[in-house]
């Protein structure tokens, strides 16, 4: 098949060099132009894992919106970001209609990947005047590991009211494992199929997350809580690892946008899981002024950036919001590091810490030291071989080995475990 893409982000380019693998032949349409360059150049302008020259070369990268008129199927891959009011922004979307609508024509199908509200599919079909039909295709792909993802997913979801709709997208996944499950319905249904889950992942996180205070309270390990329950199949073991709060560019957003679409039916649960996700993250910050206060430390070392690990995305970091909060607290010396994410956080601390060269620098006579992200890099860290003049941890993703860093002599606070004390 012919397949144009329109948008070269976090989503359109793991999409893009999938289906270039399926053996489609596969234009990616985006308007930046130093992201255009870059492309051509064989360079990637993210990172995420298995995006190489390799796979970006069988892509023909281009700005020219006329490249549709002669393609099998467009796909549409652009952000819609929050609107203030927690709404989605669906400029990018409509905006790509106007230009492409010109070149549609019988014969071709329009697909929405981008997460976008009920009855938007409906609205673009209006957009572009009925040209082709338009499909309702969500993604389920996570930064980080979306090309494994793309190869390896549970489902793909289908929305449209053209019978045809199922056939063509069946041959775009011609590729997918025998395990991957297709379900197809109308276009309102897989705009929600596609909220809901990630509201669904997001209470799910948010409960562990709470699951971790009451553990810290009462002397219980949120690990082995969220195992237990996690075996039990109804519930599923995935999403249960109790954190610093959600974050990134698609669960805040999204949680936000499914309550301003449901105005009328209640979902007081995605209520407060927005609310008080908000409020965990300062309430960590609080947290860990309040370590700071009690073991008298002003020079604080974080580690993380990215909103999770094996991205260099900030967008909604929790570790940018938490950083910020904390150095609302004069006179800290705060040094910061991240494998990837240390460029995309220059906006946000530039000026404001010491931007370290890798894990021992960061951590290099500062006297606490604080993990934001969970990065497996951060796992292998040698701890006896830290430089801290105080030795205490507060690890906010449960990544750090408890009693390693005890026998190393560190105190170590970890999320939903407590406080444990170092072997003098
Ligand atoms: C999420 C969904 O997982 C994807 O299925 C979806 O396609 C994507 O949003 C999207 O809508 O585009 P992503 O934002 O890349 O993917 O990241 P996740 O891996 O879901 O993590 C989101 C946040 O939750 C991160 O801050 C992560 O650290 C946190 N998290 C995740 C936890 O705190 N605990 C967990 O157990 C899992």
């Amino acid at each position: 098949m012919k397949v144009c893409i329109v948008g070269a982000g976090y989503v359109g380019l793991p999409t893009g060099v999938c289906l270039s693998k399926y053996g489609h032949s596969v234009t990616i349409l985006e308007n930046n132009p130093q992201k255009l360059e870059m492309l051509k150049a064989g360079d990637c302008p993210i990172y995420e894992d298995g995006l190489d020259a390799d796979g970006l070369k069988c892509i023909e990268f281009t700005d020219d919106y006329g490249t549709v008129y002669d393609k099998d199927i467009v796909i549409l891959a652009v952000g819609t970001p929050s609107k203030l009011d927690g709404s989605a922004d669906l400029s990018q979307i409509f905006g790509v209609c106007d230009k492409i609508k010109s070149y549609l024509h019988k014969g071709q199908y329009l697909a929405i990947k981008s997460t976008v509200p009920v009855g938007t599919n409906r609205r673009v079909a209006q957009a572009i005047d009925n040209r082709c039909p338009v499909i309702s295709l969500p993604e389920f792909l996570r930064e980080g590991t979306a090309i494994s993802d793309f190869l390896n997913q549970d489902r793909i979801v289908v929305g449209c009211d053209d019978s045809s709709a199922g056939d063509v997208i069946d041959k775009l996944y011609c590729g997918r494992n025998d395990t991957t499950e297709m379900v197809v319905t109308n276009p309102e249904s897989a705009e929600l199929i596609k909220y809901a889950s990630n509201a669904f992942l997001a209470t799910k996180i948010h409960f562990a997350n709470e699951l971790a205070d009451l553990c810290e309270q009462v002397g219980a390990s949120v690990k082995s809580v969220t195992t237990g329950m996690g075996l039990d199949k109804r519930i599923g073991k995935h999403f249960l690892n109790a954190g610093c709060g959600y974050g990134g560019s698609c669960f805040p957003k999204d949680t936000r946008a499914l309550l301003k679409i449901s105005d009328k039916a209640s979902l007081s649960i995605v209520k407060t899981v927005v609310e008080q996700n908000v409020k965990r993250q300062l309430k960590i910050g609080d947290r860990i002024k309040d370590f700071a206060k009690r073991a008298n430390v002003t020079k604080i070392a974080f580690w993380g950036l990215a909103f999770k690990g094996n991205t260099d995305d900030v967008r909604e970091s929790p570790a940018l919001e938490i950083i910020d909060w904390v150095m609302k607290d004069l006179g800290l010396q705060i040094s910061v590091y991240d494998p990837k994410a240390m460029k995309n956080s220059e906006p946000a601390l530039s000026g404001r810490v010491r931007y370290a060269t890798d894990e021992y620098d960061c951590a290099d006579g500062a006297e606490m030291l604080v993990v934001l992200t969970e990065w497996d890099d951060f796992k292998k860290v040698d701890l006896s071989k830290l430089n801290m003049t105080k030795k205490l941890i507060i690890d906010y993703r449960g990544i750090i080995d408890r009693d390693n860093a005890v026998s190393c002599g560190y105190d170590i606070f970890t999320v939903g475990e407590g406080l444990k004390k170092g072997k003098q």
